[in-house]
Order: structure tokens, then C-alpha cells, then sequence
């Protein structure tokens, strides 16, 4: 069985999306090891307990320095025994001991089409809504391997999405989601864990 472990802050819905494509065959030969949160509110963390599925919190409050929390985030992580780490909403900066430990493999699903509305500061909500400023007509979502800076590692899949007239910064996170990072989260997971998709040490991305 492939490992997975994956890193939530918030309401958690690519983790369904990754636990319903394991359900129903869109994923396979994979278990989802164990669900790590920052935020020990985030509605993530309810839906790995209705699952069944081991969670943990990792919270910034209880380390108040920020090599010990990362170190503890780290540990926790490294713990669980994962094929793949999956950042699916998760809003912290990843450790560089971590992405050493797993070169290649920790990915990040953002909702816009990289390289545009990424890095410090683009997340969540803020993302739409600069799309939207911007008045771009197409969006999307893009699953990247997570390197050491912000949204900035190799692309994996992209999907675009059509901006609306009328839309708002939660109609089209919505659409977002509903037609591209539930279906790419999953689709990127199933294909590592295949082995269908190849990355050098350079980055390099091939799909096989
Ligand atoms: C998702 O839209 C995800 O792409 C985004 O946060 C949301 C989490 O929703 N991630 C980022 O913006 C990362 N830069 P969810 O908790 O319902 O999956």
C-alpha cells in the first residue's frame, strides 16, 4: 500500500475529495496513513475522525519557537511513515528539514493557474479575489511538487476554469473547486502512487 499523509488547516474539502476517490476506486492502492493540522478547530480534522482515519495537531501555539514547531511538525510527519505527503489547504510554510527528508515528495494543490495569483501572501480567498481584480477570464487550479520557496516547485497538472460575469470571490473558489482541485488532487495522487509520473533530482517532470 502507497502512504499517504496529508496536511489540512481549514475545512478539509480536497481531503474528502482525496478520501471519496479512495472510496470509489478513483485512487487505489493507497491509504490515507494519518491527517496532520495546524489548527486543532479546522473542520479537516472531523471528517478524518468520521473516517476512521488517524489525526494529530501540530499547533503553533504549543511552540512558541519556530525551529521546535517545525522540528515537531517535521517529526510528526516523518512518523507516519509516508510514501507522499499531500498539502491539501494547508497554510504553513513547510520546514526545510522536511522537504529535504522528502525530496520530490510533497505536493501542494493552489487554486490558480501557476504562475499567476501565487506565493507569500496568495491563499484560500485571496487568490479569487485577485483573480478577479485582475479581471482575468481564465483561472484554475495547479497541483507543484513543494520546494523551498512559496508555490515555486514543479507543475504537476493544471486545470482551467472560466471566470463568469457576476462572480464573486466564493462563487468561483467554489467552481475552482468543483471543477479542478477535486478532481487534480486525487488524479496526481493515483498517478505517484503508480508511479506514472517521474521527477528528477533537477525538477525535470516526465509522465510515463
Ligand atoms: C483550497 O482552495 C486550496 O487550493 C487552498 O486552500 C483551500 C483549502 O480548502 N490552498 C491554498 O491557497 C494554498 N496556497 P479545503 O480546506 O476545503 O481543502
Amino acid at each position: 500500500m502507497y502512504r499517504i499523509t496529508v496536511l489540512v488547516s481549514g475545512g478539509g474539502t480536497n481531503l474528502q475529495a482525496i478520501m471519496d476517490a479512495i472510496a470509489d476506486g478513483r485512487i487505489t492502492d493507497t491509504e490515507i496513513a494519518c491527517v496532520i493540522s495546524n489548527n486543532r478547530d479546522a473542520y479537516a480534522l472531523t471528517r478524518a475522525y468520521d473516517a476512521g482515519i488517524p489525526a494529530c495537531v501540530v499547533s503553533r501555539a504549543d511552540h512558541p519557537h519556530r525551529d521546535e514547531y517545525d522540528a515537531a511538525l517535521t517529526r510528526a510527519v516523518v512518523d507516519t511513515g509516508a510514501d507522499l505527503v499531500v498539502l491539501a489547504g494547508f497554510l504553513v510554510k513547510i520546514p526545510p528539514a522536511m522537504i529535504r527528508e522528502f525530496k520530490n515528495r510533497i505536493i501542494n494543490i493552489h487554486p490558480s493557474l501557476i504562475p499567476s495569483f501565487c506565493g507569500v501572501g496568495f491563499y484560500g480567498l485571496k487568490v479569487h479575489e485577485a483573480a478577479l481584480a485582475r479581471g482575468v477570464r481564465l483561472t484554475g487550479a495547479t497541483v507543484h511538487v513543494v520546494d523551498e520557496d512559496t508555490d515555486t516547485g514543479p507543475i504537476l497538472l493544471q486545470k482551467a476554469v472560466e471566470i463568469q460575469p457576476g462572480d464573486t470571490p466564493e462563487v468561483l473558489q467554489r467552481r475552482v473547486m468543483e471543477q479542478a482541485e477535486w478532481k487534480l488532487l486525487p488524479q496526481a495522487i493515483d498517478m505517484l502512487a503508480h508511479g506514472r509520473i517521474e521527477i528528477s533530482d533537477e525538477g525535470q517532470v516526465t509522465f510515463l
